[in-house]
């Protein structure tokens, strides 16, 4: 018996090079991450004159720091001198110094230190020794950088992605936790893992027993895309109608389930707040109430006990306008959300060096605080997974990811076979990608 799920035909395909090939991650370095906008940090991360953060994309490292006057610039992390790298990591400065030959720039990037600067016999300028600027916007709490010259906004950019997730107000929101992972796939693979929802009813089993209807559409956006449940039927705390089950007798219990699951194995999305709110449901609301009731109480008992800590939610955040936004964005090329009332999940996917089969893969639990109960920043790094855990949901995740990027390498498979209903996201990620590159 044969069988081929690579015949040549006009379903949706994705190239197994794509992942792979060291030509591919060469021209998405020399035609994609120069010419978009891309999250560099957050913020929080540099909310004080002199901290920065550097993003290291592909052969580029970009400076994002904060003047004295609080203006967030950027410039290229490189000594106009002889080429060396100023900073690296995180940190706090009043200047640059460049650690080869001493010469100085302050934090709007001016050269203010050139060592014996009359062996140039006065040629040198400020264009010749100033750092190169770099474009900056921002949008919901996050940093972006440009590093083309000029070109559209970072508005224009985002096309329609903040008239959906405006009201999710990301700019209030703060870092619950922050993880960087490397991992042995390419940062497409790591990243497509959470731009959709046909994977959660094998890679999550567990969440299967109350998550509602697992069945999910998705559509593009622009060049971003993102999914929902726009057809279900079936209410949060119930079982999956995969699982074939009857409804449950308590549907509260469901709902409560729910919350604690993702509170014990994910710690995102949901704050510990809503989860401590959603237990008590038991008190507030009769065994029997109609369908899909628990899961609306659940939310509300979560709003009043967020706004008994003084901050709410926010006011646009609506169980329409959620319904309008769906589950889950992928802002392009390398980012995802998953956005709650009471906080988000995010996700930036970036290259590692020259290896397609390596990324550096960051998580952030994002969560509305209190203003002063906010936790201090930790950035956690994994190198490896070898005896670490991002907790058992994303665990499951990246349990795949190594296993696909050794599959793709496989004479037997020439190209993803995409979902189009479920998997639309990775579709039209793949498309503009291939756009960007001049491919299409
Ligand atoms: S390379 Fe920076 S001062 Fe020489
Ligand atoms: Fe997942």
């Amino acid at each position: 018996m044969g069988f081929s799920a690579n015949v040549e035909n006009d379903l949706p395909g994705i190239n197994a090079e794509d992942y792979i090939s060291r030509d591919f991650l060469d021209q998405e370095k020399r035609k994609l991450w120069p010419k978009v906008w891309q999250i560099a940090c957050r913020e929080e991360e540099i909310a004080h004159p002199g901290e920065f953060v550097t993003y290291d994309i592909g052969d580029d490292s970009i400076i994002v720091t904060r003047t004295k006057s609080g203006e967030i610039l950027a410039y290229h992390n490189v000594c106009p001198h002889r080429g060396r790298r100023l900073a690296s990591g995180c940190g706090k400065a009043n200047q640059f110094r460049c650690s080869y030959h001493g010469w100085r720039f302050d934090l709007e990037g001016r050269n203010v230190y050139v060592q014996d600067p009359h062996d140039w016999g006065g040629e040198l300028g400020e264009a010749d020794i100033d750092l190169r600027r770099v474009r900056v916007g921002t949008w919901g709490g996050f940093v972006f950088i440009d590093m083309r010259a000029e070109g559209e906004s970072l508005t224009d950019y985002l096309e329609t992605v903040p008239d959906y997730l405006d009201p999710y107000e990301y700019e209030h929101m703060r870092y619950r936790w922050y993880l960087t992972l490397h991992l042995d796939c390419n940062w497409k693979v790591a990243l497509e893992a959470f731009i959709e929802n046909y994977h959660v009813a094998t890679t999550h089993p567990q969440i299967l027993p109350f998550v509602g209807d697992d069945y999910s559409q998705s559509y593009a956006q622009g060049k971003h895309a993102h999914f929902g449940f726009w057809e279900t039927k079936t209410p949060l705390g119930y079982p999956s109608p995969r699982l074939k089950r009857q409804p449950p007798e308590d549907e509260r219990v469901g709902v409560i389930d729910f919350f604690r699951t993702y509170e014990e194995q994910l710690k995102a999305m949901f704050s510990e707040r809503d989860y401590k709110a959603a237990q008590g449901l038991m008190d507030v609301l009769p065994k029997g109430a109609p369908p899909g009731s628990a899961f609306f109480t659940a939310v509300e008992l979560g709003r009043k006990a967020a706004e008994a800590e003084g901050i709410g939610y926010p006011e646009g955040a609506t169980f329409e306008q959620m319904a309008k936004a769906g589950a889950n964005w992928h802002i392009f090329p390398n980012c995802a959300t998953l956005p709650w009332f009471d906080g988000a999940l995010f996700y930036r996917a970036r290259p590692d060096g020259d290896d397609p089969d390596k990324c550096v893969f960051d998580i952030w639990s994002l969560v509305r605080y209190a203003p002063g109960t906010e936790p201090p920043l930790e950035r956690v790094v994994y190198t490896s997974m070898e005896g670490n855990s991002a907790g058992q949901i994303l665990d499951q995740d990246i349990a795949n990811m190594a296993e696909v990027q050794k599959g793709m390498k496989s004479r037997a498979f020439r190209r993803a076979l995409v979902n189009p209903v479920q998997e639309m996201e990775i579709i039209n990620f793949h498309h503009h990608l291939r756009r960007y590159l001049e491919l299409e």
